[in-house]
């Protein structure tokens, strides 16, 4: 979210007051400075500057590859086309996980250099220290529990997570260290919905879900997903806004037709 505006802009302390009256968290992801307009003038309540553009915009098959100057290019272009919405950016693998001190100088760097309004990072009790001394330096946090891409090559599938006692039982512990440590609002990503209505409601905290179900605070989705440009990705909590892969395949081949038969440019479309 940018300032000097007269937008009223979308802050950690208005999302938690959703909250407390029931009213319902719209996020959605972005990568870059069209999108991000498109999608702050529609009333997105948080865009996420997801490390998901590792797949969706760079065509890796895991986020592991990202790295933190990957992040802060995404996340400054993003941040140059949104008035109102507050804008979370990732913390890539291996930008946090080891040594706090290490978490909280890639942290910083995202805030300096993107002007966004907080970070995400993966992960329960193991990376505590990393949050808590991130949250020292003045800057928002926000958690993510559940499936964590990051972890990928621990889990080994993209399957729903937390579905064992046990791993439910350590999700709902971290996700009440997060809180606890600061975490201003948490991402529940693929798991039961009945855990992840609990969780929410034993939370002080916004819950955002994708693919939690419907008891939480607040729903996410990744933009190319749920607009329909990435057509081979369609697990079941996945709905479809739009099919634009469709419209975007339809213009670009008139428009090959177009120059092909010299249709395009026409007298009125040339000087
Ligand atoms: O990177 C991402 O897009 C995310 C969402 C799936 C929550 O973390």
């Amino acid at each position: 979210m940018s300032t000097g505006s007269t937008v009223r802009a979308v802050t950690t302390h208005r999302l938690l007051e959703m909250k407390q009256r029931g009213e319902k968290i719209a996020m959605l992801t972005a990568y870059d400075y069209s999108m991000a307009r498109i999608l702050d003038a529609a009333g997105i309540d948080v865009i996420l500057v997801g490390d998901s553009a590792a797949n969706v915009m760079a065509g890796h098959e895991t986020t592991v590859p990202m790295t933190l100057d990957n992040m802060i290019y995404h996340g400054r272009a993003v941040v140059r086309g949104v008035k109102r919405a507050l804008v979370v950016v990732d913390l890539p693998f291996g930008t946090y996980q080891g040594d706090s001190k290490q978490a909280l100088s890639s942290a910083i760097r995202i805030m300096k250099e993107t002007e966004a309004d907080s970070v995400k990072l993966e992960g329960g009790v193991e990376i505590i220290e990393s949050v808590e001394r991130i949250l020292c330096a003045g800057i928002p946090v926000m958690g993510h529990l559940g499936l964590t891409p990051q972890s990928i090559h621990k889990f080994g599938t993209y399957t729903v997570r937390a579905k064992e006692e046990a791993e439910a039982a350590k999700l709902i512990a971290d996700a009440h260290a997060l809180q606890e440590a600061g975490c201003f609002a948490l991402v529940l990503e693929k798991i039961p919905a009945t855990l992840a209505a609990r969780v929410a409601s034993e939370l002080t905290i916004p819950v955002i879900g994708i693919g939690a179900g419907g008891g939480v605070d607040g729903q996410v989705l990744v933009i190319h997903d749920m607009l329909g440009i990435n057509q081979e990705f369609s697990p079941r909590f996945l709905r479809r806004y739009a099919s634009v892969g469709e419209v975007m395949d339809a213009a670009f081949r008139n428009y090959i037709d177009d120059v092909k038969s010299g249709d395009f440019p026409n007298e009125k479309e040339q000087y």
